[in-house]
């Protein structure tokens, strides 16, 4: 099939086009090589597709031609966007709804027009929950981000909800669940951490390390994109969690991670920052239900690859 896949430079973009084109897919892959983080990290994501399926356009998806980048394309995997939680505050907040907003709705727009379409995966949040009111959370609960970044991710998510029920756009909302594994983005957690431990340097904690997240592997994310895009039982309009069964607290994770570097690790307890929820935790009865995926990866299994990653290139 013909497939594009925006935001192909980024963690979970590249990862998610290598799966395709292993599986014998065209990928045309689109990305702005944001600076939110190195720029030449996208670049090596992008040196490590080697297929001749994959065409890469460098554009915007607020500016490019839409009606030419999806040119009998069949499925469209949404994962452009302005992640992270903690830096969408103040002046950045703009670059939050330009990407997460704007964006996704002027290729929703083009998409409407496009016959050759079968599926819109979007890629949502778990943090467009917030605090949520229970563990683990249905998505059926009540959304209340504590970001303005879950605010964007959440408006996005509703405007796919929007092209699926008054044009027919058969879409599909997927909230990951804070993912991790190897090529994890720069400013994540496990990337930050891993990094500190190799150079001996100190892990700043925001908080007493006492939050929870469900960490999801990125391979079961790009499980789910493929489980859902070529589905036959997940209605135009779904919206699933990808969550990894790993609820965990920060500090469990740093013991993990002692274990795995087989040395005492330098921690600084800092400040919480605003925007961190303190717990997520992902119910995934409805996404087994209609696909039968299942999160496969053990946090211990992830994070000792994510390690082993790190040593060669952190
Ligand atoms: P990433 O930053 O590595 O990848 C996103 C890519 O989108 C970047 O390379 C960026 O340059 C590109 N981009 C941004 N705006 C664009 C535009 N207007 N046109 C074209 N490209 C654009 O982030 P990621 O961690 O791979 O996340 C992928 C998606 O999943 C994002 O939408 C994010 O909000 C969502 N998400 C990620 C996580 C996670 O834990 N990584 C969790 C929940 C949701
Ligand atoms: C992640 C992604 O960054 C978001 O883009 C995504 O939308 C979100 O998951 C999600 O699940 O929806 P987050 O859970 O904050 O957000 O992921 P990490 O950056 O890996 O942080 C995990 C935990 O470690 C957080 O509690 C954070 O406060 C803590 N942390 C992070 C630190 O203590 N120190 C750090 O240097 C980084």
């Amino acid at each position: 099939m013909r497939i594009l896949v925006t935001g192909a430079a980024g963690f979970v973009g590249s990862n998610l086009s290598k799966r395709l084109l292993s599986e014998g897919h065209t990928v045309v892959g689109v990305d702005l090589m944001t600076d939110y983080y190195e720029v030449a990290i996208k670049r090596r994501n992008l040196a490590g597709i080697e297929s001749p399926n994959f065409e890469f356009v460098e554009g915007d998806l607020n500016e490019l031609d839409l009606a030419e980048l999806l040119a009998g394309v069949e499925i469209i995997f949404h994962e452009a966007g302005q992640p992270g939680v903690r830096k969408s505050w103040g002046k950045s907040f703009s670059e939050y709804t330009r990407q997460n907003i704007e964006a996704t709705q002027r290729l929703l727009e083009a998409a409407t027009v496009l016959d050759t379409l079968q599926r819109f995966v979007y890629a949502s949040s778990s943090s467009i929950y917030g605090n949520a009111e229970r563990y683990p959370t249905m998505e059926s609960d009540l959304p209340k981000p504590v970001s303005p970044y879950g605010v964007t991710k959440l408006a996005g998510e509703h405007l796919v909800g929007l092209y699926a029920s008054n044009f027919g756009l058969p879409t599909v909302a997927l909230r990951y669940f804070t993912v991790y594994g190897p090529g994890q983005r720069t400013d994540m957690a496990f990337t930050r951490f891993i990094k500190a431990a190799i150079h001996g340097e100190t892990i700043g904690i925001f908080g007493d390390g006492t939050q929870i997240r469900d960490f999801t592997f990125i391979d079961d994310v790009v499980g789910a994109n493929l489980a859902v895009a070529f589905g036959e039982n997940v209605p135009a309009g779904s919206v699933f969690n990808v969550a990894g069964g790993s609820n965990v607290s920060v500090n469990d994770v740093l013991a993990l991670l002692t274990e795995i570097h087989g040395a005492p690790l330098n921690v600084d307890y800092q400040e919480r920052v605003n925007g961190d929820v303190f717990r997520t935790g992902g119910d995934t009865t409805a996404i087994h239900a209609a696909t039968g995926w299942v999160a496969g990866v053990p946090l211990a299994e992830g994070l000792r690859r994510q390690y082993e990653w790190g040593v060669g290139v952190l």
